[in-house]
This record gives structure tokens, C-alpha cells and sequence, in this order.
């Protein structure tokens, strides 16, 4: 078989066959197969697509490219949840404790953020002395004994889509349905989850910009996880602002915690009781969607979900007392308030803009080499629908850097304001099963 071949195939819209697509990842994984032709062939992909069968071949040759997670030795359904990528996007946080305090186990595997997207783990290590690794034994011991843990991605867990994840990168073709759904399910499959819910983002933040596209994704994710016999279920959710009020690490952490204490923005509460209310219905704690979401709703009311995140901290060596404390969380030596130039709505807020905004301020990173400042951040103090007078207070920019000119720069642009009251805010567009 001949890459060139692959590649003419694909450039005139045929269908590859199953041994044409393994024939490609192992070789790429291999280091046998330069970048420049899978650059040709992902730009292919863009625009000619690939069917069912050829998504799903493409899902199973990244999961058989490395390592799969064995989680046969804990009881009971495993559920996993995962985001296309947001801003503000704190979900994980707040899920993880929540959907374990009803019995469920969940076993999380997550990532770190790079460009303008966030990532679970780097917000759990703004808590001190929080271990993001443990060994397969510990992993297992906790999520058997506590129903949760949470840690970083092994390094050999699909290493062919951290090849191609790169490349995409830089050669413009990321934002591809089968690209993207391959991506993210073989990474949820190889990392042993029996059943799966998908926090699809569509808006200015999200890669997905319309709903049509963001229906398209999720579909393709639910079919191929029913393919491969894993329940799946996606959740189409809104990313035209930052979710939530806080965006960075230590401050995400803080608004995980006053969600979980019964205090969150309407917004991240919706959107986090939906996806743990799928989560626990898959896991087969609740036989529907509304008791699951009114029971879980009590759950935070009567504190056992702060509780569980207090435990969640400790098993894995962080203080628990923080979360009762959490202005200890690290704190920026400089807050900036940005103010509004005109009266009016806020129409909209470009939440791309904001995550580099956030970056920029030191909470993100540009290179994968790069420290994060786990105190830098931006808090939203207006959202869409607000109403605002000039000078108020717009958000807040938090910052251990001397010079904040260009954050302050593209905070203010992300920011439409108008005359007119925009509609009503939907937190959640559909649900794909
Ligand atoms: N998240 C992923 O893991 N992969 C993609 O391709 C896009 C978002």
C-alpha cells in the first residue's frame, strides 16, 4: 500500500477501506508516513469527508495506535463525560464529585489547556499539593473505595491522535466532524469508559459555530460510541460567552466550589446538572433524565456534593480545608476592572476573545512548554442580557504581569454592547441519543 495512493483516493471523495485506514495510522504512528502527506490527506478529509464506516475505522486504528485502559477491575458502569473545548468551561470539576456522591464511578481521564481552551488538570493543580498522577493501582484503589479520581492522560493513550491533533494544529484542518469526532472517542474509548456523555460547544468560543455543524458532530460521536457498543449521549451546549462568571485556574476552581454549595451562576449549574444528569442515568442510577436532575439538585442543596469534592481533594493529597478556605487559592497581585465605553446590553461577548484574554494574563499557554500562572484569570462581571452604563465595571483581569495593555485591549473588544435588550440565553440547544 502507497500513502500517495491514500491520498488520491481520498482527494477525489472515495470511501478508503478498513485496511487502507489502519495501513495509514500505524504507519504515521511509526514515523513512516511524513507530515507533509498526512497534511494532504487531512486537507482531503476537509473537504471531502468520510462516511460512517471510515469515521469509525478512523476512531478504532487511534485507539489501537497505543495503550488501552483496562477499568474491568472496578464494579459497576464506568461514565465518562467530555468537551469539544470551551471557555469557562469548569464542568469536569463540578461533575466528577457530583455524579461519584450518588455512586457511580467515574474514572477521569483529562487534559491540559492549550490556546485559548482550559484544561481539568491545570485548574486542579492550582490546589496545593494535588497529585494529577497516580499509579494504575492508586487510580483503580479510588475509584473502587471513593467513586472517583481524576488524573492527567497516560502518555501512550492514543498517540496517533496527539500526532495528528498537532498537525491539524498548524495546517488549518481542525475544525472537521470526522476529524474531530475520531479525536475525541478514541481518546474516551482507549481510555476505558463504558458509557459516554459528550458536552458538544457551539458558539463564538467553541469550534463548532453553528448548530447544523454541532448537531452533524454530535451525531457522528453518538453513532460511532453505539457502534462500538458504549451508550453514548452528547449534550449541545451554548459557547457564545464564557460559561460561568470565572475563566483561569484557582478562580474556576473557586466558582466549581460555589456551584457545588448551591451558589453557581444559572448558567454552569444548567449545564453541569444536565451532563450529570445523563451521566448518572447511563450509569443506571436513575431511570430518567428529570428524577435524575431533581435528585441531584438536592444533593448539592443538602452539601454532600461540596463534601465529595472535599473528599476528592484529600484522596488525591491536597487540602480539603481549602475548599471551605478558598480565598487561599493562589491570588493575582493585580486585578484590572475593565469598564463599558457606552451605555446599553450586553449583546454579546466573544468568548475566544476572552480565553486569549486569559492567556495573556498569564493563565494560559501559548507553547506546550510554557508555565501556567494558576492565579491569573478574568471574571466576568457582566454577561449577555446585562444591562450597563458607561464606566461600570465589565469584568475583571487578574495578573501577576506588569503590563496588561493588550489583555485589556482584547477584553474590551470581546465586549458588544447595544441599545437594545438581546433574547433570552439557552443554556442548552439538544440532546443527540
Ligand atoms: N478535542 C479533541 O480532543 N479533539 C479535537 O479534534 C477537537 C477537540
Amino acid at each position: 500500500m502507497r500513502m500517495i495512493d491514500i491520498i488520491q483516493k481520498k482527494k477525489s471523495g472515495e470511501a478508503l477501506t478498513t485496511d487502507e485506514i489502519n495501513f495509514m495510522i500505524e504507519s504515521y504512528t511509526k514515523g513512516e508516513i511524513p507530515d507533509y502527506q498526512m497534511s494532504a490527506f487531512l486537507m482531503a478529509v476537509y473537504f471531502q469527508n468520510m462516511n460512517k464506516q471510515e469515521t469509525a475505522d478512523l476512531t478504532m486504528a487511534m485507539v489501537n495506535s497505543g495503550d488501552r485502559i483496562n477499568l474491568s477491575a472496578i464494579k459497576g458502569i464506568k461514565v465518562d463525560k467530555h468537551s469539544t473545548g470551551g471557555v469557562g468551561d469548569k464542568i469536569s470539576l463540578i461533575v466528577v464529585p457530583l455524579v461519584a456522591s450518588v455512586g457511580i464511578p467515574v474514572a477521569k481521564m483529562s487534559g491540559r489547556g492549550l490556546g485559548h481552551t482550559g484544561g481539568t488538570i491545570d485548574k486542579l493543580e492550582s490546589i496545593d499539593g494535588f497529585k494529577t498522577e497516580l499509579t494504575s493501582s492508586e487510580f483503580i484503589n479510588n475509584v473502587n473505595t471513593y467513586k472517583m479520581a481524576i488524573v492527567g492522560q497516560s502518555a501512550n493513550l492514543t498517540p496517533a491522535d496527539k500526532k495528528l491533533y498537532a498537525l491539524r494544529d498548524v495546517t488549518s484542518t481542525v475544525n472537521s466532524i470526522p476529524l474531530i469526532a475520531s479525536s475525541i472517542m478514541s481518546k474516551k474509548i482507549a481510555s476505558g469508559a463504558d458509557a459516554i456523555v459528550l458536552d458538544v460547544k457551539v458558539g463564538s468560543g467553541a469550534f463548532m459555530k453553528s448548530i447544523d455543524e454541532a448537531r452533524e458532530l454530535a451525531r457522528t460521536m453518538v453513532d460511532i460510541g453505539k457502534s462500538l457498543n458504549r451508550k453514548t449521549v452528547a449534550v449541545i451546549s451554548n459557547m457564545n460567552q464564557p460559561l460561568g462568571h470565572e475563566v483561569g485556574n484557582a478562580n474556576e476552581i473557586r466558582e466549581a466550589i460555589e456551584v457545588l454549595s448551591d451558589k453557581g451562576s444559572k448558567d454552569e449549574t444548567t449545564v453541569a446538572l444536565t451532563i450529570a444528569s445523563y451521566m448518572t442515568v447511563l450509569g443506571g442510577a436513575f431511570s430518567d433524565f428529570d428524577i435524575a436532575y431533581k435528585e441531584l439538585e438536592q444533593i448539592i442543596k443538602s452539601g454532600k456534593a461540596i463534601d465529595k469534592l472535599k473528599e476528592l481533594v484529600k484522596i488525591q493529597g491536597g487540602n480539603p480545608e481549602l475548599i471551605d478556605n478558598p480565598d487561599n487559592l493562589p491570588q493575582a497581585k493585580y486585578h484590572i476592572e475593565v469598564k463599558a465605553s457606552k451605555d446599553g446590553y450586553v449583546e454579546s461577548i466573544n468568548a475566544e476573545q476572552i480565553g486569549v484574554t486569559a492567556m495573556l494574563l498569564g493563565a494560559g499557554r501559548k507553547t506546550k512548554e510554557d508555565d501556567i500562572d494558576f492565579s491569573a484569570g478574568v471574571t466576568m462581571v457582566k454577561k449577555v442580557g446585562d444591562k450597563v452604563a458607561v464606566n461600570d465595571t465589565i469584568c475583571i483581569l487578574h495578573t501577576n504581569k506588569e503590563s496588561h495593555n493588550e489583555a485589556i485591549e482584547v477584553a474590551l473588544k470581546a465586549f458588544k454592547i447595544s441599545k437594545s435588550k438581546p433574547k433570552q440565553i439557552v443554556y442548552i440547544y439538544d440532546v443527540v441519543q
